[in-house]
């Protein structure tokens, strides 16, 4: 998603931008710019990577103190071009978006009558042209001005902006896409998430919907309303480190290393005694006794760690649950009230549909909880509850650790759950939250420490351009993630398929040679497995099949046998996701693919 940053203070404004624009690619992008005042304003703008833009810059330079603001653009309206690139403005004003202006087509109609011509294709120009209106024709004031073109805006937005005859302050304001006001000595920043300032500061202000920051070299203000207001000046617990690759050569193998600790990390804070205790979370476990369904609202990875969690609950729980698209669910008119609680997973916290989903689901007067990874984000902010994974900065696209830190908390959830309504007797409460505690991180440390039996199992598929993921149960929903994750970063087309659908149609596509990889990671439905893999097999098919530890795998025929490490059968799903995690890697590297940043992805899609 695109990304801001300014910077005001008495360094090199200049390298001071791309050096948060840098902190910020992996937010993904296809074009960059910068502007800052330097007795006129300066705009410098390039489509491509950030060494296009810097290329351009060559040795510009700021001295004394000067403020800026700089653009990451993933493009929505207008090609990928320098004329498209943000910032976007006017000889008095330049500004950076982030978040789409629905209603820009009659924006620019209104302008053009005024006299304004447009130059890009971006919806930013409309609000860029349309506060160059209310400042320098109606002569309002920046702040007056900000509000009344903020009036005018419909949808989503984050914005920097630096005036020509105001060059020693920035303006921020934020309406649906995230946005923070960074807190440096003699310095200060505007950025759309903390990753960017880490360098300089940990200490923010996070920006509230409709809250206008003016942001000078030794003051804040934050404005609601027209009026001043106090924030809570928050620290951002990640260091550079973390949030650096540390030796690695992809954030991804980093982050799928980290998982064992993520985990761990998650859970150990919400165990006491051997069973669960969420008793210091923003979480009224009351609901959990007492609804009568869950509704598991997500995107993408998000969602498939919810089709895990409905498994657990219904499981352990008997909790009715169902798993929709949060895309889906938002124009679904859902039936659902105060006797259902909503869960929305999202690792970024700020997914436009998953955050639309979670709007919708309270105006409804369904009880909400936001399971998520970036503390104060959106959706943690408007959540009824909130439970945090720590699993520390996610920044490969490809969601890895945030999807096993998710299941991990949803799996304890569920047994907290099966607790309080009496379907789970306190002994095997403990078994279980031993077992997600202890023995899923050491299960999955053990994948780990076999990389290299997976790294050849990718080169065997590396050069094939369909594949199919078939599963049931929990295996099926594991399918569904092992698909995502080698389309997303390999490019490779693929399809999870619940295994005994196969024979209803898509079977009809597996010719000599097709892989199909098989999660039979239920034990009990392991004979049906088999039959499936047979019936691939008899096409000639090349069959990955992965399978519990003491799975018997002779006279079946498969190709290539993954071997889980002992765990009891609910948790499975944790070991198993590595593998396909790192099969998904390693065939990305032998593709030559760009793993961390793949083509048309962005790591938080804060437009729906
Ligand atoms: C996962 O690898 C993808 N990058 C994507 O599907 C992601 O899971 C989805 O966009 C949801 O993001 P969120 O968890 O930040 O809401």
């Amino acid at each position: 998603m695109c990304g801001i940053i300014g910077y005001i203070g008495s360094d090199n404004t200049v390298s001071r931008l791309i050096e948060g624009l840098r902190a910020l690619e992996y937010r993904g992008y296809d074009s960059a710019g910068v502007a800052w005042y330097d007795g006129g304003m300066r705009v410098v703008k390039a489509s491509g990577k950030l060494d296009n833009l810097a290329a351009k810059l060559g040795d510009a330079q700021t001295t004394g103190i000067h403020a800026g603001i700089g653009h990451t653009r993933w493009a929505t309206h207008g090609a990928p071009s320098d004329t498209n690139a943000h910032p976007h403005g006017t000889p008095a004003l330049q500004l950076v978006h982030n978040g789409i202006i629905e209603n820009y087509a009659a924006l620019r109609a209104e302008l053009t009558e005024l006299g304004y011509t447009f130059q890009s294709d971006t919806d930013t120009e409309a609000a860029a042209k349309l506060l160059d209106y209310y400042y320098t024709v109606e002569k309002r004031s920046p702040l007056d001005a900000i509000s009344r073109t903020a009036a005018r805006l419909e949808g989503s937005y984050a914005l920097g902006i630096l005036f020509a005859d105001d060059p020693l302050r920035l303006y921020a304001l934020r309406s649906g896409s995230p946005l923070i006001v960074g807190l440096g000595e003699g310095e200060n920043f505007i950025a759309s998430d903390i990753t960017a300032l880490l360098r300089h500061t940990r200490d923010y202000y996070q920006l509230e919907e409709g809250e206008i920051a003016v942001v000078e070299q030794e003051n804040v203000c934050i404005y609601r309303d027209g009026v001043p207001v106090e924030k809570e000046r928050k620290t951002a617990l990640w260091d550079v480190q973390a949030a650096e690759r540390g030796g690695w050569p992809h954030f991804m193998i980093k982050e799928i290393h980290e998982e064992p600790t993520a985990i761990k990390a998650t859970l150990h804070p919400r165990v006491k005694g051997g069973l669960p205790d969420f008793s210091g979370e923003r979480l009224d476990t009351s609901v959990l006794a007492k609804v009568s369904r869950l509704h598991i609202v997500a995107c993408g990875t998000a969602m498939h760690a919810g089709l895990i969690a409905r498994g657990l609950f219904e499981s352990l729980a008997a909790l009715p649950v169902t798993v929709e698209v949060a895309s889906e669910f938002r124009y679904n008119n859902p039936l659902i009230d105060e006797n259902d609680l909503v869960i929305i997973i999202s690792q970024s916290g700020e997914t436009a549909d998953s955050l639309a989903a979670l709007r919708l689901a309270k105006e409804k007067g369904a009880p909400t909880l936001a399971i998520v990874n970036v503390i104060g984000s959106s959706i943690a902010r408007e959540a009824d509850s909130v439970l945090y994974t720590w699993a520390g900065p996610e920044i490969a696209v490809a969601s890895t650790k945030a999807y096993s830190v998710q299941t991990a908390l949803l799996a304890l959830l569920a047994v907290e759950t099966a607790l309080l309504r009496g379907r789970l007797d306190e002994a095997r409460g403990r078994a279980l939250v031993t077992a997600l505690c202890e023995d899923a991180p050491l299960a999955v440390e053990a994948i780990l420490d076999r990389e290299e039996e997976i790294k050849a199992l990718a080169a065997s598929i590396a050069g094939c351009e369909d594949l199919f993921f078939i599963g049931r149960g929990a295996g099926y929903y594991l399918a569904a993630e092992g698909s995502l994750k080698l389309k997303e970063i390999s490019y490779i087309h693929s399809e999870a398929y619940a295994a005994g659908e196969l024979k209803h149609g898509t079977i009809s596509l597996i010719v000599d040679g097709t892989p199909v990889v098989a999660l039979c990671t239920v034990p009990e439905l392991y004979g049906k497995m088999v039959s499936n893999i047979r019936e691939v097999k008899a096409r000639g098919a090349n069959v990955i099949a992965v399978v519990c530890a003491d799975a018997d795998t002779n006279g079946i025929g498969v190709d290539s046998v993954v071997r889980l490490p002992q765990l009891c059968e609910e948790l499975l799903f944790l070991p198993a996701v590595t593998v396909l995690q790192l099969l998904a890697y390693y065939t990305s590297v032998a593709r030559g693919c760009d793993v961390d940043q793949p083509r048309n992805l962005a790591k938080s899609v804060t437009v729906e």
